[in-house]
């Protein structure tokens, strides 16, 4: 019976770890996978992870099961940061614990589908996992384009992708730091979408994965609030992979917005039935220590620092690339320094990626998007040069 499946290809990106690792050369480059990388090339430990942690090991008295929602304190700890406020909102929203954003957005598609969505409408390029999770859930993926080639949103394309939709229709949207190009809707362009949402049946998904990275804490989720603030019904997946470094322990919540609170209790029993049917209960560890940190005064300043050191640091690194090509026009990096958080796309050919992995041990996913996290002073001038080298005409 098994030996009736086919092979499957091993996924692009998470093979790209393995050929980075196996690459012998001292001067070796990693732009691939998405990880923020300290001035050194390190992915340490949050400093407010450890203190958070510590007193994990220190306090926690069982390790007990607590249910599909998971850590509810750490669900709750998160809300201020994403949406603000407004007890009215926060009445209309439940959330729940997930194995990373890849869980909650797993959980969010099923629970539309659950619900009765036919088609999701997701912008390309996008994170190549967002397509793989419609497929398994078994929903209808269809395409419109998410950004222009002048580095721009294409808003045209969104609005016209969202007044088409109506009932049975999801349309999925990065809430911040655009993966993989970096380049996210201006605030103006979300209060259009947040609109167009308002008159069409289309239900909005909203994946939140690099909060924090992008222009600030509060800056990164002002689009997302905007659509919250107008439509009846929404459903959010977060990630708390990389603004709190848990990349490997797998945090992340899902979040549900009823139009009304008494709906919610029914929306929450269909989210949890899923959550059980999957993995039955998020892993506790990584939720624990955020909101343990979540909690302290002291362990909160300290990873907000951190996260303020991590944005400038990404800041100057697209500053100095798009200064490269102000400097030598044609590498492809002017609009980086408009653009957000830990990706942009360059324009390059297939084999000029071959070329740049082969002769200058400079990784990238095939389709062209760098992580700039894994570009610091030691090696930003060896990857202008390479860059010039494989572009020059
Ligand atoms: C990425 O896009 O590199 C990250 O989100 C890691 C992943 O799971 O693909």
């Amino acid at each position: 019976m098994l030996d009736r499946l086919d092979a499957q290809p091993p996924d692009a990106l998470l093979a790209l770890i393995k050929m980075y690792a196996a690459d012998e050369r001292e001067d070796k480059i990693d732009l691939g996978v998405g990880v923020y990388r300290t001035n050194d090339g390190a992915t340490p430990v949050f400093r407010s992870i450890k203190l958070a942690e510590q007193r994990l090991i220190d306090e926690q008295d069982s390790k007990s099961y607590l249910g599909p929602e998971g850590d509810s304190g750490f669900v709750k700890a998160l809300m201020p940061y994403i949406f603000g406020d407004d007890e009215t909102l926060a009445a209309r929203i439940e959330g729940m614990q997930t194995p990373g954003g890849t869980g909650a957005v797993r959980l969010a598609v099923a629970l539309a589908a659950k619900a009765g969505v036919k088609r999701v409408h997701l912008g390309v390029p996008s994170w190549p996992n967002h397509a793989q999770i419609l497929d398994d859930v078994g929903v209808e993926t269809v395409t419109f384009r998410h950004s222009t080639d002048k580095g721009t949103a294409d808003l045209d394309a969104v609005l016209a992708t969202i007044d088409a939709a109506g009932a049975g229709d999801a349309v999925l949207l990065h809430g911040c730091c655009h993966n993989p190009t970096g380049i996210d809707y201006t605030a103006e362009e979300w209060a259009q979408i947040a609109e167009a949402f308002v008159a069409s049946g289309a239900l909005p998904i909203l994946d939140i994965a690099y909060q924090g990275l992008g222009q600030g804490m509060e800056e990164d989720v002002a689009g997302v609030r905007t659509v919250l603030d107008r439509v009846p019904e929404a459903l959010i997946a977060y990630s708390c992979d990389k603004n709190f470094g848990l990349y490997r322990d797998r945090v992340g919540a899902f979040y549900m917005m009823a139009e009304q609170p008494d709906q919610l209790a029914a929306i929450a029993s269909n989210a949890n039935a899923l959550a059980r049917a999957n993995w039955s209960m998020p892993p506790d560890h990584g939720g624990a220590a955020v909101r343990i940190a979540l909690e302290d005064a002291h362990m909160t300043q300290v990873w907000q620092d951190e996260l303020d050191e991590m944005r400038s640091r990404m800041r100057r690194v697209r500053e100095r690339l798009a200064q490269a090509d102000n400097e030598a026009p044609g590498l492809g990096l002017a609009s980086l320094a408009d653009q957000n958080g830990l990706f942009a796309m360059l324009p390059l050919t297939k084999d000029q990626i071959v070329k740049l992995r082969e002769e200058h041990a400079i990784y990238m996913a095939g389709s062209g998007r760098i992580n700039v996290a894994g570009l610091h002073a030691g090696n930003t001038e060896k990857f202008i040069a390479a860059l010039a080298d494989v572009t020059k005409g």
